[in-house]
C-alpha cells in the first residue's frame, strides 16, 4: 500500500534539525498538558510593549462564543519584523527581489534600508490622512512596494486589505465597499510572465462602483502612461516631502491586522479577520518549526502576497524572524520551464515554498529544464494549496531535490493563519500525498456527517476542537457568520471544510474540500460565486457549477448553463462566457468547460442534485447512482449524452 512507503528523516537532518522526533512529541505533550504555559512560553519570540499574562481565552460554543489570545498584550507588527532586528542584522539582506525578466537585477533591501522604506510609506499613509483601525486596501503586483505597504500598515495601525491582482474590478469594487476602505494601493502596471496587467484602470474600474473610495495612491512600476484622477497621488510625489522616522503605534494583541476575503460555499467572498499577536505569533512560530529557519538561509515562498500564503510566508513570518525572504515578480515557468530552479542558483536560495499545481506544470516539461540547474543551495521543499499527488511529491523529492530535500506538505487555511498539519522535517518520516501530523497545539478530529467522533485508522470531515493563536476572529463585519459557517456543522468545534483520512500511523490524508468550495489551482473558488456570475449574463437563465478534475490545475471548472428560451448554444456563446466570468470575478474563476443543457437534474422540491453534475462532470457517468426521485430523470440522459470533455 502506498500508506507503507515511508521516507524517513534523512539522518542530518535529525541530527542538526532545531526539533527532533522526540523533540516534537515533547512539545505535542506540553501543549496538551499546560496550553497557557506552552503558549505564553512561545510568545516570547515576539517582542511585546507590554508582555501578556493571559494565553488563549476562547469558547467555540454557542453560549460564550468568542475567541481571543494574548489578550492584554501590546505591541506592533511592523517593530517586530523590522525594529528589533536592526541591532543586530541592520546590514542582513532581509527582502530579496527577483524581477519578472530574468535579464533585469534583481533588487535587495536590508533590514535597515526596508525599515526606512517602510516607515517612509507610513508617513504617506499619515499625511494622506489614515489613522489606525482605518482600511487601507492594497491591488499591487509583486512588487517590494506591496511588502513596503503591508508592513506601513501595521506600522500605523490601519486594516490592510489585500486583493489579488488577478481580481477584476468588479470583484475589486466589492472588496473595497464590504470594508469601506477609502484609500487603495495600487501600481500604474503590473507584469508577469511578460504580460501587463491593467491594474490602475482596473482601480478606476472599480472607483465607479465604490462610492466609499477617495484616495488611490499609485506606485510607478512600469511607466506605463496611465491617466491620474483628482483622487490619485503618485506615491514618489507623496514620498519626497516625507519624514523616514515613524514611530510605531502601540497596538493591542486583538487589535485587527489584515482582512483577507476568500471564497466560501455560499455567498459573496468573506473577509477573514486577523489580529496582531496571535496571528505574528503563529507566522514566526510555524516559519522557525515548519522550515527550520537558521539565519543566512534564504528563504522563497513563490506565492503572491495577494494570498494568505503570500502574506504569512513571503512577509511575516521570515521577516519577524529575521529571515532573507525572496520575492519573485514572475510565473514558475516563464520564460520557460527553468526558471524556478535558476532563481534558485542565482540567489542560492535553501527552502523553497510552492504548490503542486506548479509542480505539475513543470513535471510535464520533463527533468530537462531541471537538471539543466545546480540546486545545490537547496536544502528544503515545501508545499501548500492542495493535495499532492505522489507522482508529483516524487518528482519534487527524486528531481528537484536529489533526494536529500525532505518535503514539508503544509495544510492550512486563510482562516488558520499558517500550517496546522505538516510534517516538522527533522521529526517527521514523510508519506508522499501526506500532510502527516499536527503541529504541537493543534487538535484535529474526523468526525461523520452526524457529528459522532471517529478513532483511528478513518475518514470523515476535519474539524479542529481547541483554538490556536493564528486562528481567524471574525468575519469583517458579520460575526454571526463567522459562527454560522465554523461552528454550527459540528457544535463546540471548527470546521474546516475538508474531509480527510488519518490513516494506521496518525498519519492525515486531506482528501479535498466537502464544500461547495473549488480548489483550482490552489485557489480557492466557490461554485456559488460563479454561478452568480454566469446568470447574471443576459442570455442565461441558469447555471450550476461542480468541480472536474484536472492534471495540472487539480481542479478545473465545469459549468452547467440552461440558455433563456429562444437562446442558442454556440461556441462562440461559450467563450463568451468564459470572457463573461472573467470580466465578473478574473480570470482564475473562468470555466474550463461549459455544457449547456435544456435542464438541470432537480428534484421535485427544485433542489439542484449536485452529485448527479459532479459524476457527470468527472465522466463517472455509470455510477450515477439513484436518480429516480429526480423531477423529471430524462434530463440526465440529455446530461450525459451532451458531456463535455
Ligand atoms: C484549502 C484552503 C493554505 C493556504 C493556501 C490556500 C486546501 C491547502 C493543502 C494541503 C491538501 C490543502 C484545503 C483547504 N489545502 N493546503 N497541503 N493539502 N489540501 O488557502 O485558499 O484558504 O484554501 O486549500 O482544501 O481547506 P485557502
Amino acid at each position: 500500500m502506498a500508506d507503507q512507503q515511508l521516507y524517513p528523516v534523512p539522518a542530518q537532518w535529525a541530527a542538526e534539525a532545531k526539533v527532533d522526533q522526540t523533540g516534537y512529541e515533547a512539545m505535542y505533550a506540553a501543549a496538551g498538558s499546560d496550553p497557557d504555559a506552552f503558549w505564553l512560553d512561545q510568545a516570547k519570540r515576539l517582542q511585546w510593549v507590554r508582555a501578556p499574562t493571559v494565553a488563549g481565552d476562547w469558547s467555540f460554543d454557542e453560549a460564550d462564543f468568542g475567541i481571543s489570545w494574548f489578550k492584554d498584550g501590546v505591541l506592533n507588527v511592523a517593530a517586530n519584523c523590522l525594529d528589533r532586528h536592526l541591532a543586530e542584522r541592520g546590514d542582513q539582506v532581509a527582502i530579496i527581489w527577483e524581477p519578472d525578466v530574468p535579464e533585469e537585477e534583481p533588487k535587495r533591501f536590508t533590514y535597515a534600508e526596508l525599515h526606512r522604506e517602510v516607515c517612509r510609506f507610513a508617513n504617506v499613509l499619515k499625511a494622506q490622512g489614515v489613522r489606525k483601525g482605518d482600511r487601507v486596501t492594497i491591488y499591487l503586483p509583486m512588487i517590494p512596494e506591496a511588502a513596503f505597504a503591508l508592513l506601513a500598515c501595521a506600522r500605523i495601525g490601519a486594516i490592510h486589505s489585500v486583493v489579488f491582482g488577478g481580481f477584476s474590478p468588479d470583484a475589486l469594487a466589492g472588496r473595497i465597499e464590504d470594508c469601506d476602505s477609502k484609500l487603495v494601493i495600487t501600481a500604474d502596471c503590473g507584469r508577469r510572465g511578460g504580460k501587463r496587467i491593467a491594474l490602475k484602470a482596473n482601480v478606476d474600474a472599480a472607483a465607479a462602483q465604490a462610492p466609499s473610495l477617495e484616495k488611490v495612491i499609485v506606485i510607478k512600476a512600469t511607466g506605463d502612461d496611465v491617466p491620474m484622477h483628482d483622487r490619485d497621488i503618485w506615491y514618489h510625489q507623496a514620498a519626497e516631502s516625507v519624514s523616514t522616522d515613524c514611530p510605531p503605534e502601540p497596538m493591542n494583541a486583538e487589535d485587527p491586522l489584515f482582512i483577507l476575503y476568500t471564497s466560501g460555499s455560499t455567498g459573496k467572498p468573506k473577509g477573514v479577520l486577523h489580529t496582531t499577536g496571535g496571528y505574528l505569533l503563529w507566522a514566526s512560530y510555524t516559519h522557525d518549526l515548519v522550515f527550520d529557519y537558521r539565519p543566512g538561509n534564504v528563504f522563497w515562498c513563490a506565492a503572491d502576497v495577494g494570498w494568505v500564503t503570500g502574506h504569512t510566508y513571503v512577509i511575516y513570518g521570515p521577516l519577524a524572524n529575521g529571515a532573507t525572504t525572496l520575492m519573485y515578480e514572475g510565473l514558475p515557468n516563464w520564460p520557460d520551464a527553468s526558471r524556478i530552479w535558476q532563481v534558485v542558483d542565482r540567489h542560492q536560495v535553501h527552502t523553497v515554498f510552492t504548490a503542486p499545481t506548479a509542480l505539475r506544470s513543470l513535471m510535464k516539461e520533463g527533468d530537462a529544464p531541471v537538471k539543466a540547474t545546480s540546486r545545490v543551495s537547496l536544502k528544503l521543499l515545501g508545499t501548500v494549496g492542495e493535495p499532492i499527488n505522489p507522482e508529483a511529491w516524487r518528482w519534487y523529492h527524486d528531481v528537484v531535490g536529489e533526494g536529500r530535500s525532505p518535503i514539508v506538505d503544509t495544510w492550512w487555511q486563510t482562516e488558520t493563519g499558517g500550517a496546522l498539519i505538516c510534517p516538522l522535517p527533522g521529526a517527521t518520516d514523510l508519506k508522499p500525498g501526506s500532510a502527516t501530523k499536527p503541529l504541537p497545539g493543534i487538535y484535529p478530529q474526523l468526525v461523520d456527517e452526524n457529528g459522532a467522533v471517529l478513532e483511528g485508522a478513518a475518514s470523515g470531515n476535519l474539524c479542529i476542537t481547541a483554538s490556536w493563536p493564528g486562528q481567524m476572529r471574525t468575519v469583517w463585519g458579520d460575526h454571526e457568520r463567522f459562527f454560522q459557517t465554523y461552528f454550527t456543522t459540528y457544535p463546540g468545534k471548527y470546521f474546516t471544510g475538508d474531509g480527510c483520512r488519518r490513516d494506521e500511523d496518525g498519519y492525515y490524508w486531506i482528501t479535498g474540500r466537502v464544500d461547495d468550495v473549488l480548489n483550482v489551482s490552489g485557489h480557492r473558488m466557490g461554485t456559488a460565486e460563479v454561478e452568480s456570475a454566469l446568470v447574471l449574463h443576459p442570455k442565461v437563465a441558469e447555471a450550476a457549477v461542480v468541480g472536474m478534475p484536472h492534471d495540472v490545475k487539480g481542479q478545473g471548472i465545469y459549468a452547467y448553463v440552461t440558455l433563456n428560451s429562444g437562446e442558442t448554444a454556440s461556441d462562440d456563446l461559450a467563450a463568451e462566457l468564459r470572457q463573461w466570468v472573467r470580466k465578473e470575478i478574473g480570470p482564475i474563476a473562468s470555466p474550463d468547460a461549459i455544457q449547456f443543457a435544456p435542464g438541470l437534474p432537480k428534484t421535485r422540491s427544485g433542489k439542484i442534485m449536485r452529485r448527479i453534475l459532479r459524476k457527470i462532470a468527472e465522466g463517472e457517468v455509470e455510477s450515477l447512482g439513484d436518480t429516480s426521485t429526480l423531477a423529471d430523470p430524462s434530463v440526465v440522459d440529455d446530461l450525459v449524452a451532451n458531456r463535455v470533455s
